[in-house]
């Protein structure tokens, strides 16, 4: 098969279920603004469709969706530069899904960990939408042709099926126009730990909120928060071999190193031998210092709403642009009468 040439572009996808943490800011966001420039297209998307997977309360989706954009820009997304918008708005994702639903086979969805964990014990009361999720994850990919795709670990396994869905229909319908897409997975230094079990990811559903830290939070919360983090008696050593078998000590240097663009070693050659009681201020300044502009400019621009449908709404035009004639291409190659003939 001829090695179609795609234009380098970025896809990624968050779900707007609620409630940002340091751990979304430094997982992905972060990498995301990172990723904006000359050497990629930049595609960032809220992920309605996802998120109602699992039941949502409509108010609270609505909210949570225009918080994560002003997440984004506060973040530093150029809505400018890249494209930001919720997927819904782009009626060509579900469309491209519904094929991809006819290409994936069932027993490559029922191998999927993230299906079997959210899914639980009683899989046959789950939605069918919940299933089909990673059929829709693909068309979100596929449907721009994305060559990138920056997400945490947890989500190879759903990069890995995209590529298989694009090679079997690659191969069904005899042509080269799915790329296989890279996978950017995000390194340890920046898969954030919970700050009350340095074994346990941060995560917004953590029933005691002292285990992470919201994007939200003001700089009192921060400090307090970072203060009380669980860590162990001992100083922190000078290299990171001394940090293996101490989670909670691991997780605060890989904190300060990504807030501040360093490695993790680049920091402990600067405080190690340090004890917490020194280490926890200079971590929480520095965490006041690069989140507390985000929070406040996630405050201004949630108060302004129309602002952040009017970004959102462009977004979705200019993604559009893109995406319309990738599904009729696709419906042509599918044989669908109508599609327009290329
Ligand atoms: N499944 C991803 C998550 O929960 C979100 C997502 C949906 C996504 N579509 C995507 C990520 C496409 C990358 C590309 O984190």
């Amino acid at each position: 098969m001829t090695e179609t040439q795609f234009t380098p572009r970025v896809f990624s996808g968050i779900q707007p279920s609620g409630g940002l943490t340091l751990g979304n800011y430094l997982g992905a966001m972060k990498r995301f603004v990172d990723m904006q420039g000359p050497d990629f297209e930049t595609i960032y998307c809220m992920v309605d469709l996802h998120a109602i997977t699992v039941w949502q309360d409509p108010a609270a989706l609505t909210h949570n969706t225009r918080e994560l954009c002003a997440g984004f820009i506060a973040a530093g997304i150029d809505p400018e530069q890249s494209i930001l918008f919720n997927q819904s708005q782009v009626p060509e994702h579900a469309q491209l899904a519904w094929i991809f639903n006819c290409v994936a086979r069932m027993g490559w969805m029922q191998r999927m960990t993230q299906w079997k964990d959210k899914a639980g014990k009683n899989q046959q009361n789950a939605s069918l939408g919940l299933f089909a999720y990673p059929a829709l994850m693909a068309a979100d990919i596929l449907i721009y042709h994305a060559t990138h795709v920056p997400v945490g670990e947890d989500q190879k396994q759903h990069l890995e099926l995209t590529r298989d869905i694009a090679i079997k229909f690659n191969n069904d319908f005899g042509v080269d126009f799915f790329p296989i897409t890279e996978p950017v997975i995000e390194g340890a230094a920046t898969r954030v730990m919970s700050l009350r079990d340095g074994s346990k990811k941060m995560s917004k559903s953590d029933p005691s909120d002292m285990s992470r830290i919201n994007m939200t939070d003001d700089a009192d919360t921060i400090a307090k928060k970072i203060r009380k983090a669980k860590t162990d008696p001992d100083a922190l050593p000078s290299e990171v071999d001394g940090l293996e078998d101490r989670p909670e000590a691991r997780n605060l240097v890989n904190v300060y190193a990504a807030l501040n663009d360093q490695t993790s070693d680049q920091v402990l050659a600067e405080v190690g031998g340090k004890q917490f009681g020194e280490f926890k201020p200079m971590l929480a300044e520095l965490a006041v210092a690069r989140l507390s502009p985000i929070s406040t400019e996630m405050a201004r621009l949630m108060g302004e709403e129309a602002e952040i449908d009017r970004i959102l709404a462009r977004g979705a035009e200019k993604a559009r642009a893109i995406a319309a004639p990738i599904l009729q291409q696709t419906y042509e190659i599918v044989g669908m009468v109508g599609a327009k003939q290329g």
